[in-house]
């Protein structure tokens, strides 16, 4: 591991939790150099929902790849993006009555929320936004901005600026009503910041620490949002592509957003990807005003429309996630009780969980005590307190079943 160490920069940070050389993957598992074998409760961090090396999507890039087809095209149209634009369109924005234009930005999660946030600015002609405690959107300057944690922002080395973190759902314990800051705020009595461009929210904040929040308080936001004439942005970049279920974590709620920002796993195969969907009102960009050099990589495109075509033309998928995820907050739910003495939270929605404890240093040494068992999960939430569950949608009953028993036995170890 000498290369790592003495080339890599030391902003590294998976590795560290997992030192060893991962290298070939199959579904649900990572294997290592030494054959020692994973099972991955971790998931690229969303972009695996359809595991590693999901053959039929691999079968669609090896194909693709074999035709001499094209790689690289920026913005230009060709036939990877014609396929993936009908798929999504067929496939997910028209049965949902959804009427979306589709921006490409660059490929991560973060170039998403950068578009949005800047065509929000644009067509308010506002600057301000607003966003939530613990909320995760990126480390781009414009993604950081609305970003809660403070070691993230740190790193920015300016102040950031034009964002307004209120409360998210929970934060004060049920003590105040939703948004009565919010409404004040926006009734522009003299005592708030500016009237903002847009409120920018996850459904369910994930590297926040698996909070949920209430189908109640999203339409609350909603409704706030439309009543005073404010974008409501979404960030789908970890929840969407059906990590809660439904294919966009909103649908079930009852909101229709006016941008969503989707990444992660829009790709399918774990290859960057990532899209700004917009109301087609909003969509006032002048051609090229805002581009890159890494827009629609075809590849991604290929994979992402086999993703599409192979768990979305029906709601296998979707009753699947749904099925395996009450059997992890039933385990969760039992683990969390046979630990008397140590306060353990269990959350969650789909295919999202976490165990919360009440301090990090609990969760990461869970982490390690999984990994020493053959399973990868992470920490999440401000001071790495959560134990975050995000197994690939595809995972088999009887790896989820071995998965649980390696994390209660973790559990068991530490507590
Ligand atoms: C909700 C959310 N938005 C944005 C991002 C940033 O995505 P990326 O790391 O691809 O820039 C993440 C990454 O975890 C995320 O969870």
């Amino acid at each position: 591991m000498g290369i790592f160490t003495a080339r890599e920069s030391v902003v590294r940070s998976y590795c560290r939790a997992w030192p060893t050389v991962f290298d070939r993957a199959e579904g649900s598992w990572l294997h290592d150099t030494g054959g020692r074998a994973y099972l991955d409760f971790f998931a690229g961090a969303g972009a695996l929902n359809y595991g590693h090396n999901n053959p039929a999507l691999k079968q669609a890039l090896l194909d693709y790849l074999a035709g001499d087809r094209v790689i690289h095209s920026l913005d230009m149209y060709t036939v990877a993006k014609r396929e993936f634009l009908t798929a999504f369109d067929e496939l997910i924005l028209q049965p949902r009555q959804l009427d979306y234009r589709v921006q490409f930005p660059g490929p991560g999660g973060a170039n998403a929320v950068e578009a949005a946030l800047k065509l929000a600015r644009k067509v308010s002609g506002r600057t301000d936004v607003i966003s939530f405690t613990d909320a995760f959107h990126g480390m781009t300057l414009g993604a950081l901005s609305v970003t809660g944690s403070p070691f993230h922002r740190g790193g920015a080395g300016i102040p950031l600026a034009h964002a307004t973190s209120m409360p998210f759902d929970h934060a004060l314990g049920g003590q105040i009503p939703d948004f009565l800051w919010l409404e004040r705020l926006l009734e522009n009595r003299g005592d708030g910041p500016d009237k903002p461009a847009a409120v920018i929210v996850e459904t369910v904040q994930g590297e926040g620490g698996i909070r949920v929040a209430r189908s109640e308080w999203l339409r609350g936001l909603a409704g706030a949002c439309q009543r005073h004439g404010i974008l409501l942005i979404v960030d789908d970049v970890q929840m969407g592509c059906g990590r809660t279920g439904p294919f966009f974590s909103f649908e079930t709620v009852g909101i229709t957003p006016d941008i969503v920002c989707l990444s992660k796993s829009i790709g399918g195969f774990g290859l960057p990807l990532a899209l700004t969907l917009i109301r087609p009102d909003l969509d006032i960009w002048e051609p090229g005003e805002h581009n890159g050099t890494f827009r629609g990589v075809n590849p991604a495109l290929v994979t992402g429309t086999a993703a599409l075509r192979t768990y979305w033309q029906d709601d296998v998928l979707q009753r699947g996630t749904l099925a395996k995820g009450h059997r992890v907050a039933a385990a969760l739910a039992a683990l969390a009780e046979s630990v008397p003495g140590t306060p353990i939270e269990p959350r969650g929605r789909g295919l999202a969980h976490c165990l919360a404890f009440e301090c990090g240093e609990l969760a990461g040494k869970i982490s390690t005590a999984a990994f020493e068992r053959g399973l990868l999960v992470e920490t999440a939430g401000p001071q790495g307190e959560a134990v975050k569950l995000l197994p690939p949608l595809t995972i088999t009953e009887a790896e989820l079943g071995q998965g649980l028993e390696l994390l209660a036995d973790a559990v068991r170890s530490v507590c």
